[in-house]
């Protein structure tokens, strides 16, 4: 199983504060049955370059690396949670900010009623720099109840990633496994901290196995996994 969205790199942004929590994060991930987990700190392209972010986030890598050697800890997967801007689709510096070699990009969008022109910028990602859109915990997002609004998204290979907090709230968790059945979705946790929003995707994939059952519920998995090649 793979968590899609972590924020378990060290000092990268507002997730783990140090070697010994983003150590700790680690091994409660690997409790939950993750195998590979993917770092995907904060990317704001109004404060930061790409190449300056991938310097940060390849020394919290390294450090983190080694204070970890000889532990059981799941596969870590270099990628970014990037700001949706305009003008991303013109921007092929992105293409080095996708998650562990691939080309799925994740995408925090903005957090109110997507206008044609952000739903073009998307698209375009897509067409133009050959992208796969991964939009970030979308249930977040008032686009998340309506499959009239989600449907073009899908039609260009968007996919959607859901928090593994949705299959625990009775508000979304209806509608997280209706999206996680379809194939189109992938799970993440979020997770920022040991104590502040804490690695929970064990909790989630229950949820999805006792919905789903055992066979299906893996088989989506592992469809999730091999996005990454992994
Ligand atoms: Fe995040």
């Amino acid at each position: 199983m793979t968590d899609f969205h972590a924020h378990v790199l060290p000092r990268m942004d507002d997730g783990s504060k140090s070697l010994e929590e983003s150590k700790e994060l680690l091994i409660s991930t690997c409790a939950q049955g993750i195998d590979v987990i993917c770092a995907t700190p904060h990317f704001d392209s109004n404060i930061e370059s790409a190449d300056s972010f991938l310097k940060r986030r390849a020394a919290a890598h390294t450090a983190l690396s080694e204070s970890c050697a000889g532990l059981q800890i799941p596969r870590l997967v270099l990628g970014a949670e990037v700001s949706f801007f305009v003008g991303m689709s013109g921007n092929d510096e992105l293409s080095s900010l996708c998650i562990g070699g691939s080309r799925c990009l994740l995408i925090e969008m903005p957090y109110f009623t997507w206008t044609a022109g952000i739903r073009t910028e998307i698209y375009s990602l897509s067409t133009n720099l050959s992208l796969i859109p991964i939009l970030a915990h979308i249930e977040r997002y008032p686009e998340f109840s309506s499959d009239d609004k989600l449907a073009d998204l899908f039609e260009i290979g968007a996919l959607l990633q859901i928090n593994a907090e949705a299959f625990a709230f009775t508000r979304t968790r209806k509608r997280a496994l209706e999206l996680f059945k379809s194939g189109l979705c992938v799970l993440g946790s979020d997770c920022h901290g040991i104590k502040r929003r804490p690695q929970n995707m064990g909790a989630a994939a229950a949820v999805i196995e006792k919905a789903l059952g055992a066979k299906r519920s893996a088989d989506i998995f592992s469809r999730c996994d091999e996005l990454l090649g992994t």
